[in-house]
């Protein structure tokens, strides 16, 4: 299938196109660098541009002949978004707009989201399915929840069909240690506490320890890239012209911040230091996926079940790149 991937060079896009090019898909990435990185990606496939130039994605569907579009480009932390929302109606709605219009044009029928466990906010109960209400907290889970709706008014309407994946927490790096996370500023919890196994940062804090969960510290589910990716791919293998489906894609299975240190330091052999702190705003106590729809309807089969090979394949990427891809 020729494939346009926008977002194509961040870290759950660039695991994807990767995973795409091994089975044979002829993939355009299209990416304004702004977080992607360019050696996450092989140069001949890498367009740089930006969704706001909706001429330039125009051309690109039509003289690439693109069948199918996966659009991970967003901006996708849940702290900036409640200082900035601008910045997230303007990338997350708007760019994405200009995309989905230009998709239409061009008589594009296959379109993947990335969508997030945000649009749910503070769920009532865990595990979280997919007919569990949507309430973001946060103008971030605001934008993803609202394109949602328009790709499903969309899709009848234009002929288009999509697939939004709705992910828990992705984490982990490629087994083959070729790609891996790096983000700018680092917000993520395992790259964190990587770094603090590296030396790279003094202590990691913990974001309140006071919550209603087992140990007091937030539950996350943390769902391994590669999985992540191959959720990808099945989506695109089954879509229908005209339909949309909504899959959560997590493991099912919960851990805490403190497990996720333990954790750590029993992969890395190093001790942590750890600081207990506040509550850090937006933070639901727990998101674990009810993740059953996936597995029946696509066939989809995480190789990663537990946090531990997870954490692994991330340090195996931290300690070969303790500065992710250099500047
Ligand atoms: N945490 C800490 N200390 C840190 C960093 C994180 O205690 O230094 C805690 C957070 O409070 C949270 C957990 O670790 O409880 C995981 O935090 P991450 O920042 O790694 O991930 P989030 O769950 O906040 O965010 C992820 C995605 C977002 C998505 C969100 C949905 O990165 O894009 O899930 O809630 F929106």
């Amino acid at each position: 299938m020729r494939i346009l991937v926008t977002g194509g060079a961040g870290y759950i896009g660039s695991h994807t196109v990767k995973l795409l090019l091994a089975r044979g898909h002829d993939v355009t990435v299209f990416d304004n660098l702004s977080m992607g990185h360019k050696q996450a990606v092989p140069a001949d496939r890498l367009v740089v541009g930006d969704l706001r130039d909706a001429d330039q994605v125009d051309h690109l569907l039509m003289v690439n002949r693109i069948e199918a579009v996966i659009h991970f480009a967003a901006s996708a932390f849940v702290g900036e978004s409640v200082t900035n929302p601008a910045k997230y109606y303007q990338n997350n709605l708007l760019n994405s707009l200009n995309l989905l219009d230009r998709v239409r044009r061009q008589g594009v029928t296959r379109f993947v989201f990335s969508s997030t466990c945000a649009t749910y906010g503070v769920p009532e109960t865990v595990p979280i399915t997919e007919t569990t209400p949507q309430a973001p907290i946060n103008p971030y889970g605001n934008t993803k929840l609202a394109f949602e709706k328009m790709l499903a008014d969309y899709a009848p309407a234009y002929n288009i069909g999509f697939t939004a994946l709705r992910y828990f927490n992705a984490s982990g790096a490629a087994a083959d240690g070729t790609i891996g996370e790096d983000h700018d500023p680092e917000t993520h919890l395992i790259p964190i506490v990587l770094q603090a196994a590296l030396g790279r940062r003094p202590h990691v804090e913990i974001f309140g320890t006071d919550y209603p969960t087992p140990d007091g510290t937030c539950v996350r589910d943390y769902i391994h890239v590669e999985d992540l990716a191959a959720a990808h791919l099945l989506a695109l293998e089954h879509i229908r012209p005209g339909a949309g489906a909504f899959y959560n894609v997590g493991i099912g299975t919960g851990y805490s911040v403190r497990e996720v240190i333990r954790t750590a330091e029993e992969v890395t052999g190093k001790r942590i230091s750890v600081k207990e702190g506040t509550r850090r705003a937006g933070d639901p106590p727990a998101l674990v996926a009810g993740a059953d729809k996936i597995r029946q309807e696509l066939g989809w089969q995480p190789a990663f079940t537990t946090l531990r090979p997870i954490v692994e394949s991330a340090w195996n990427w931290h300690k070969a790149h303790p500065n992710g891809y250099g500047k």
